[in-house]
């Protein structure tokens, strides 16, 4: 089995590069999934606060039996915690949920831009940072103006930035934008919540190389340097998500698939949405 390449953030910390992401997998079916994901060998779990499942994550890590410091977990801050005090009583809470005494990285889930203020929230993001229990911080579904904002208050650049990227929607603004700050781009929904399994071109490339749609459109991910997270329930796709580093994509494939780009979102906008749950 290839093995997963990590990228180093802008403190020094490696992030496999191909994880599992957790959202929408009800509490019940948590445990049993990232279960599936460790053994085929995922060693980086995304989940947050919001997905409602971080026991079940922690569980299936601390009964897989892998050391705590092989496998790389991600939380994110849930938009309902605004006040320094309730973030850091929610940061507490998380790691009392996973079971862990430190995340390996834990975001801003979302800038909430009309309803909030995400410089103070990333100034507590930096007191949990210095309290040693978060390894790196970062912020997710921030646009560039958010992120110069960020700059202004703050020493401490995020280490990473999550953020929608399929093939329907590539990013290359927000991108750059984050590659010129060393901010890794993590890519959220990669394959467009399995869309891209009926998509023509991508379908023909997966043809000739016998392989799938999601893993033609997971490796373009992986060589344009995004961290990807695909999600799945299914045990035989949790593997065929996995199978990304035995095949390359050649350049003209590369362009083909970043020409599908239709600015197409599958989850909201990051300046409009302002959900916050109650
Ligand atoms: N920061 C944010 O705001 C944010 C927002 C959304 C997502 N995320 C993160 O990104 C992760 C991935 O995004 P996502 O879950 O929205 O979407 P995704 O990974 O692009 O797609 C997941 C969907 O595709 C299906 N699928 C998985 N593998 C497949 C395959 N090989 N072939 C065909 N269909 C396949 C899954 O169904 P089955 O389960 O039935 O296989 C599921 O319906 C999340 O789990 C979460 O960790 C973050």
């Amino acid at each position: 089995m290839a093995s997963v390449p990590t990228i180093r953030l802008n403190n020094g910390v490696e992030i496999p590069q191909l994880g599992f992401g957790v959202f929408q997998i009800k509490p019940a079916d948590t445990a049993e999934a990232t279960r599936t994901a460790l053994e085929t060998g995922y060693r980086h779990i995304d989940t947050a606060q919001m997905y409602g499942n971080e026991k079940e994550v922690g569980q299936a890590v601390r009964e897989s039996g892998i050391d705590r410091g092989e496998v790389f977990v991600t939380s994110k801050l849930n938009n309902n915690r605004q006040e320094r005090d309730d973030i850091l009583r929610s940061f507490d809470q998380s790691l009392a949920d996973l079971g862990f005494d430190y995340l390996d990285l834990f975001l801003i889930h979302w800038p909430l831009p009309a309803v909030s203020d995400y410089v103070k929230r990333w100034k507590v993001m930096e007191e949990i940072y210095a309290s040693g229990r978060a390894k790196a911080v970062g912020v997710s579904n921030f646009q560039p103006a958010h992120l110069r904002n960020v700059f202004a208050a703050s020493e401490l650049t995020p280490a990473v930035n999550q953020i929608e990227v399929s093939p329907y929607l590539v990013q290359d603004e927000v991108r750059a934008f984050d590659a010129d700050h060393e901010i890794v781009t993590e890519a959220w929904s990669p394959i467009a919540r399995g869309k891209v399994a009926d998509d023509p071109v991508i379908g023909g490339i997966a043809e000739k190389l016998g392989r799938t749609p999601a893993q033609v459109t997971l490796r373009w991910h992986i060589q344009r340097g995004d961290v990807v997270f695909p999600k799945s329930v299914n045990p035989g796709r949790i593997k065929e998500n996995f199978e990304l580093f035995d095949f390359e994509l050649d350049q003209a494939d590369m362009t083909a698939i970043t020409a599908l780009d239709r600015g197409e979102r599958t989850g909201p906008n990051p300046d409009e949405f302002d959900y916050i749950p109650s």
